[in-house]
């Protein structure tokens, strides 16, 4: 996705910048542009592919000049294209501008501008933000750049991290986010900006991490921090000395722990620049989207393993909020099997590696087979199917080293709630419901966060997982396919043979291996089916079964003999999956770790089955 990265210095900002977005490519991007104010004004170089084209660019036809900003864009509103890579100028380019996220309502202010003999250059939403400063300006000479993007950023609704340059004032930066991160890295004697802590690594290891709101003024001197409310703000200096903050494991004995611990920031960045105050930000899907999402009268989700489960849960979401048939297929299956295609198909596949032999044949099998449209939901920007499929939806979930997906799969899920959202506002999903969902996800970083401090209880229960050699996991609903994630990750990491299972199935087979040996693990948030799941846990305790109930307090299950609870924090109903997952993910690690098998790398599997 969109990365941004300014220097305001007293060297040549060029390899600086140039640096920093090759960086962010790890992102995934589509083109790349710099703009650097030197003696004759601003100048800038843009270019459509990968970021070593503007390497070659510049190194044709370098920018001279200390302050500068530079971009890598993933389109949202225009075609991977020159005219509408950033930087995006105005004011006969005095003034440029790169952008971040996304802005809702650019089409009246485009219309306003337009009307006022404004002529624009690019198709993209981030233009109008220049020209909006640029307005600003010429209103008000006198004023200074950082008032004039306050008073345009009052105009703006969405999610947004910018920064500008402009021809009257070479020695600073103005920036600012609104839904959008961007961080600030101190030097010696100069300063910069960027949209991940990685484009600045090489040339500093302090960062100031901005707040909600945060306006930025930066000179090669110093750097001033203004409030929402337009006061002065002191923010705390953070030294950051990891490269990545992905490849290493830092103080933890495996990624899947570090990973397991990353999903309150995961969520958050899955969300980040893609949810308005109380809106899902459409073109988060990219810059066909609103015209595929509005023919969408069907949706197939192929994909395999965890992913598989978390399309599963999407189903229930799906046709309860947008009302239109969803069909789950495990992509194996999916693509030897003959098939019906519904009128108004999206084909959705979900991956974290992006490079799913069997997810990836699904795909090409579906566009040949009438999907009219695609879209993939994956954590590698530079994937298979990122490259394959009509949409794509970047997870953010950062590098996933461990086997078992865990981070990536909550990033999934919240792609799936966006996905649905977005479907069910064209079946006529009200505002204030829309509002209530939003509000809910963005709370969920704080319960994943509840979730997580779980952790010493889940612990100690994993003793008594370590020496079974079965354990059956139950849900109903939107918790059956939790159920079925728990069970797999169980059997992945510590190879204790799990199934999963819908609560309602159990007497129809699986209530005869229950005994005293066999743990049963239940997911059980007190939702409409709760008082169903509650007899089929008394079918397992009247068969002296061993019961651990994942629960609320809404749930009304209590700890009895046999049975443990372990208290899950309240969540949205319709978010509980994704709440619930982290307990199951840590009941696996720390079972794995007591019976010391690899958690990170389980035998005989591999992060990436690129093979049928
Ligand atoms: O990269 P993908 O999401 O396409 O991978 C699909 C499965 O191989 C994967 O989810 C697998 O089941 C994991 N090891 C589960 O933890």
């Amino acid at each position: 996705m969109c990365g941004i990265v300014g220097a305001v210095t007293s060297r040549q900002a060029q390899a600086i910048l140039l640096a920093g977005l090759h960086r962010l490519e790890y992102r995934g991007y589509d083109s790349a542009g710099m703009a650097i104010v030197g003696e004759n004004g601003i100048e800038r170089r843009r270019t459509v592919g990968n970021v070593q084209e503007l390497d070659d660019a510049l190194m044709a036809a370098p920018l001279a000049g200390v302050t500068g900003i530079a971009h890598t864009r993933w389109a949202t509103h225009g075609v991977p294209a020159v005219s509408n890579a950033h930087p995006h100028v105005a004011g006969d380019g005095r003034i440029a501008l790169v952008h971040n996220g996304i802005i809702e309502n650019y089409e009246r202010l485009r219309e306003e501008l337009k009307q006022g003999g404004c002529r624009f250059e690019s198709d993209t939403d981030s233009e109008v933000i220049a020209h909006l400063l640029d307005e600003c300006l010429r209103r008000n000479p006198e004023m200074e750049l950082r008032d004039a993007v306050r008073e345009a950023a009052r105009r703006l609704e969405g999610a947004f991290a910018l920064a500008v340059i402009s021809a009257n004032d070479p020695s600073r930066i103005v920036a600012m986010r609104v839904g959008s991160p961007l961080v600030v890295g101190l030097g010696i004697g100069e300063n910069f900006v960027a949209s991940d802590v990685p484009a600045l690594r090489p040339v500093t290891d302090r960062f100031l991490i901005l707040e909600e709101g945060d306006l930025v003024e930066l000179t090669a001197a110093g750097i001033t921090v203004w409030d929402f409310q337009d006061e002065t703000a002191v923010r705390t200096t953070l030294r950051i000395t990891t490269d990545t903050g992905d490849a290493d494991r830092g103080n933890y004995r495996h990624y899947m722990h570090k990973e397991i611990h990353e999903q309150p920031q995961t969520v958050r960045d899955a969300l980040e620049g893609r949810v308005g105050r109380a809106r899902v930000l459409e073109p988060a899907f990219g810059v066909n989207a609103s015209a595929v999402l509005d023919g969408t009268r069907a949706v197939t989700i192929a994909a395999c393993g965890t992913s598989y489960y978390t399309g599963c849960v999407a189903r229930y979401w799906i046709e309860e909020l947008a009302g239109i048939p969803c069909n789950v297929e495990i992509a194996s299956e999916f693509r030897y099997r003959k098939f019906v295609v519904p009128d108004g198909s999206l084909f959705v596949t979900i991956s974290q590696s992006g490079e799913t032999a069997d997810t990836l044949a699904a795909l090409r099998i579906a566009q040949e087979t009438g999907f009219e449209h695609s879209l993939t939901l994956c954590n590698v920007p530079v994937s298979s199917l990122v490259r394959e499929s009509e949409l794509a939806f970047m997870l953010h979930a950062g590098t996933e080293v461990a086997v078992a997906s865990t981070k990536a799969t909550t990033a999934q899920f919240v792609a799936l709630m966006l996905l649905t959202i977005l479907l069910a506002r064209r079946a006529g999903l009200t505002a204030e419901r829309e509002a209530e969902l939003v509000a809910a996800l963005r709370q969920l970083p704080e319960v994943v966060a509840q979730a997580l401090a779980l952790e010493p209880r889940i612990r100690a229960l994993a003793e008594q997982f370590m020496d079974c050699h079965h354990a059956l996991f139950l849900g109903r609903g939107l918790q059956y396919p939790v159920a079925l994630e728990g069970a797999l990750k169980l059997k992945e990491i510590s190879y204790i043979h799990a199934e999963g299972y819908p609560a309602g199935e159990l007497k129809h087979g699986p209530l005869a291996l229950v005994d005293d040996d066999m743990p049963v693990v239940a997911v059980a948030p007190g939702n409409e089916l709760v008082e169903k799941v509650r007899a089929n846990l008394e079918e397992v305790r009247s068969r002296s079964g061993r019961l651990y109930v994942f629960a609320d307090a809404d749930s009304g299950i209590v700890e009895g003999e046999g049975v443990t609870v372990v208290e899950v924090p309240r969540v949205h109903e319709l978010l509980a999956p994704i709440v619930y997952t982290i307990p199951l993910q840590l009941l696996a690690y720390h079972t794995a770790v007591l019976k010391g098998t690899d958690a990170d790398r389980p035998r005989n599997l591999a992060k990436s089955v690129t093979v049928e």
